[in-house]
């Protein structure tokens, strides 16, 4: 099926773009007629106005104070929904339980444990967030203290997150995966005072000692003088008398009463939270989102994107809280919307490959969010596992993170949508906040591939060098050009580096690091990072396309593709290549993938040589990292390996390139 739809156009160079596209995509999926009829978005969604939509739709929350200005834009400064104020806990849980919700289900929790299974409603997270705030606040916290918060994805993350903005306390929630250094700088930086973590984690089976590493990286980080550690396994661990206390002694005799620690009404640009991410070489930067236009980015993408019914759905985002998704579409968005989410501790192949699908049946859920490299993973292993549950729930399913290839999407929206379920591509990024891209279900007719259409109300453009808008059919640079609610408000103690990093390729706007081309019907195709783009014999293409050409084959569960020096050429491509099972690496295999990329795409993109592996290096978030793979092609020592999730898949990879030249031309 794949072939006869995606033919190779024309590699002729493309004057005046900045980055060539050569692939095709022709397959369309048009809104069902059934559910354009019940969906929140409506064609003439895309006719409001900017003021309008922003103000209106400020209105799904409770304001303790109106807002009087919507939103005031001096580059690279943005502040919205000025003089308003509003707190994030009331808008998430206490207004929910007011108006009579008490007792739905915000949240299925499932312990990686599978017996492990606790409905947690919303008058239930009432009582845990108030407990837990009245602890906070006993232990010196108010509205202002920095806290960190050094989890897994147990009950007490999202508890401990709504305890913060309760009392008006600015959080880091740091990765349960990084490693103590990650986590003493990023308390350090942030100026912690207090430390939430929990005394062991489960992954894939086997207890992790988070408090251990916490231990670690308060060495670093002095500033913190009270720790509180959860319980999840009970483990023994050391507590320094003075600083560390456990969370149900810090709560003992305390009232769960909410009034007795009302929601501080915070000012909407007051800050909600640091999200610290990874630049490529120099420190993380502590992303800074602040209240009112944070909360409303998040809920009202998290309502139209979704088609989010409060009433009917169960929702579920496979991330990890401990990304900006998890902050976004776990937590604040979904719970200002009173949704019935579930929350999953453990890995999707844990203790079995079905364990997502088992999930899904158990709770049926309705609509499921995850990110392309768990797709990818699920394609490996094959579509069985699916099929052995109901999966009939669904209804809408999303992805996130990095480009779907076309493949993957088709896998997806056949194998886990059963071909009836609109598939969003959403794109955006920790500093956006919020969706910027995406279809809307009901109304945008989806192609594999494309994230489509700027979200109503944002500005989006791509522009060449010169900084021209490229237009229809051209390639070149993301950017958005007027202010959105969810925009950071900077680089927390950073203002240059914001500056810098964001707003001095083209003065006035935002430059989003990613590459993208508007196709004649005004969708977008994000192409990656601009940092990934390669030259071959003065091409500029990006990696995604030539990636999406080798998923496409029927062996292909995952490719990365890099470029490295060439005498001739002055970059060749080298790919990296994940066999579905059942499928082994030979140099027919290899000869095979080539000639079908310069089949679906173009000669000029045929890769030089192929290194199979069973596993591509990626980061702790699952985003393939090509970096390391130019290194690895080029036969050089590897750059930082710090923020990678398995430091031994580039080692293995050296030693497979080393030994597999036999495609080169
Ligand atoms: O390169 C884009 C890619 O992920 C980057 C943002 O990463 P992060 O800040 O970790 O946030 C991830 C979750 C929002 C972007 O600059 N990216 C994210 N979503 C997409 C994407 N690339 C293509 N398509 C997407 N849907």
């Amino acid at each position: 099926m794949t072939d006869a739809n995606q033919q190779g156009a024309s590699p002729a160079p493309q004057q005046g773009h900045s980055i060539e596209t050569m692939q095709v995509e022709e397959r369309r999926f048009p809104p069902s007629a059934a559910f354009a009829a019940q969906a929140n978005a409506q064609p003439a969604i895309y006719d409001r106005d900017f003021d309008e939509l922003w103000s209106t739709e400020a209105g799904r929350l409770d304001w303790f104070e109106p807002w009087t200005e919507l939103y005031s834009w001096n580059p690279p400064q943005a502040e919205w929904y000025i003089g308003g104020k509003l707190n994030v806990c009331h808008n998430c849980v206490d207004r929910h339980v007011l108006a009579g919700r008490g007792d739905k289900v915000a949240f299925h929790w499932e312990g990686e444990p599978a017996d492990e299974i606790v409905p947690i409603t919303y008058s239930d997270l009432q009582s845990r967030v108030v407990l837990f705030a009245n602890a906070l606040k006993k232990l010196g916290v108010q509205k202002g203290t920095a806290v960190a918060i050094y989890m897994g994805m147990v009950p007490e993350l999202p508890v401990a997150m709504l305890a913060c903005t309760r009392l008006g306390a600015p959080h880091t929630v740091v990765f349960g995966g990084f490693s103590a250094d990650s986590l003493g700088d990023r308390m350090v930086d942030m100026g912690c005072t207090v430390l939430i973590t929990q005394d062991e984690a489960w992954r894939r089976g086997k207890p992790v000692g988070l408090k251990i590493i916490a231990d670690e990286a308060l060495e670093l980080a002095p500033n913190v003088q009270t720790v509180i550690v959860a319980q999840r396994t009970f483990a023994p661990v050391a507590m320094q008398a003075g600083r560390d206390v456990f969370w149900a002694d810090a709560c003992a005799g305390l009232s769960d009463d909410p009034a007795s620690c009302p929601c501080e009404p915070m000012d909407a640009e007051d800050l909600l939270f640091l999200m610290y991410t990874s630049g490529t070489t120099a420190k993380p930067k502590g992303i800074a989102h602040t209240t009112g236009g944070y909360l409303v980015g998040a809920a009202t993408t998290h309502h139209y994107v979704f088609d989010h019914k409060p009433e009917t759905d169960v929702y579920w985002c496979a991330a990890d809280i401990g990304w900006i998704t998890g902050h976004s579409y776990i937590v604040y968005g979904p719970l200002a919307n009173g949704a019935t989410s579930v929350l999953y501790e453990g890995t999707p192949d844990f203790p079995a490959h079905d364990r997502w699908w088992e999930i899904v049946e158990r709770y049926g859920v309705t609509i499921l969010y995850t990110a392309p490299t768990a797709i990818r993973s699920h394609m490996k292993w094959g579509a069985e596992h699916a099929a052995k549950h109901d999966l009939s729930t669904l209804r809408l399913l999303g992805s996130v993170g990095e480009p779907i290839n076309p493949e993957a999407w088709i896998w997806y929206h056949e194998h886990i949508g059963g071909a009836r379920c609109p598939i969003v591509d959403t794109w955006w990024q920790t500093e956006t906040g919020m969706i910027l891209i995406a279809p809307l279900p009901g109304v945008t007719t989806t192609k594999p591939g494309s994230a489509t259409k700027p979200f109503p109300g944002v500005d989006v453009g791509v522009f060449n060098e010169a900084g021209e808008e490229v237009g229809p059919g051209g390639g070149g640079y993301l950017v958005l050009k007027k202010p959105w609610p969810g925009i950071t408000r900077g680089i927390f103690g950073d203002p240059e580096r914001f500056q810098d990093v964001y707003w001095s390729r083209f003065p006035g706007v935002y430059f989003a690091g990613d590459g993208a081309r508007i196709d004649e019907d005004g969708d977008y195709w994000l192409l990656g990072r601009v940092d990934d783009v390669m030259n071959v014999a003065g091409h500029r293409m990006s990696t995604i396309e030539i990636e999406s050409a080798l998923v496409s084959h029927p062996a292909v569960a995952e490719a990365a593709v890099a470029a490295r020096a060439d005498a001739i050429t002055g970059q060749a491509i080298v790919a990296f290549v994940t066999l579905r099972s059942g499928f082994e690496s030979s140099v027919a295999m290899l000869e095979e993938l080539r000639n079908h990329v310069a089949h679906v795409i173009s000669p000029i993109a045929k890769p030089a040589n192929i290194v199979f592996t069973p596993e591509l290096p990626k980061t702790r978030s699952g985003k393939i990292m090509r970096r390391l793979l130019r290194d690895v092609a080029e036969n050089r020592p590897l750059g930082d390996t710090t923020t990678l999730a398995d430091p031994s898949v580039v080692g293995e990879l050296q030693d497979r390139a080393a030994g597999e030249n036999a495609g080169e031309e």
